[in-house]
């Protein structure tokens, strides 16, 4: 049984989320900075999941909210960590917070060939309203959201 933990990122990580994010994003990684940046804006949240079994770090996602709107700006475990739940748990933690905040809907953007994204965003009935063309080096950018309020 892997016992998995979903708490706020502190900041003395974020240079470990930006080794993983580069390793997993190539080209699109949002740099450490840029982490940096995020987390210093008003109506942002960084959340870690660690588990012992993959050596600590397992994932993360960060969400921002203002009003009623919400969005996933990035969510991704490590590969060792993959096909475990932990994606599952980390987006479902990220649509807690939305909704203990107030909002009402949830929105994210994912490549269009991101089969195991889309196939969690799915999952959770996220709905594709537009697409973005080649929002992504060769690729479109698939515009989903979810209704969280009540
Ligand atoms: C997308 C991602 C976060 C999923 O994380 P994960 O921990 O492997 O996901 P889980 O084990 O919680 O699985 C959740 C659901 O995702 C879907 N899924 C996961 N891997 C999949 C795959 N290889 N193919 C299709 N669907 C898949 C399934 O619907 C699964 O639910 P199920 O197990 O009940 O069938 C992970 O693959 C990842 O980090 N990818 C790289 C980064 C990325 O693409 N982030 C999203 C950017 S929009």
């Amino acid at each position: 049984m892997t016992s998995t933990t979903i708490a706020e990122l502190p900041w003395w990580d974020l240079a470990e989320v930006a080794d993983h994010d580069e390793a997993i994003f190539g080209p699109t990684a949002w740099t450490l900075g840029y982490y940096w940046s995020v987390k210093a804006q008003n109506g942002t949240v960084m959340l870690a999941a660690r588990t012992a079994s993959v050596g600590d770090l397992a994932g993360w996602i960060v969400m921002s909210g203002a009003g009623a709107e919400a969005d996933v700006m990035t969510i991704a475990t490590t590969e060792a960590a993959r096909g475990k739940g932990i994606g599952r748990d980390l987006l479902q933690a990220g649509i807690d917070w939305a909704k203990d905040r107030g909002c009402e809907v949830v929105h994210l953007e994912v490549d269009e060939r991101n089969a195991a994204a889309l196939g969690m965003y799915a999952s959770f009935g996220f709905e594709e309203w537009g697409r973005r063309p080649d929002y992504y080096p060769g690729a479109a950018g698939i515009l989903m959201r979810l209704r969280v309020g009540d």
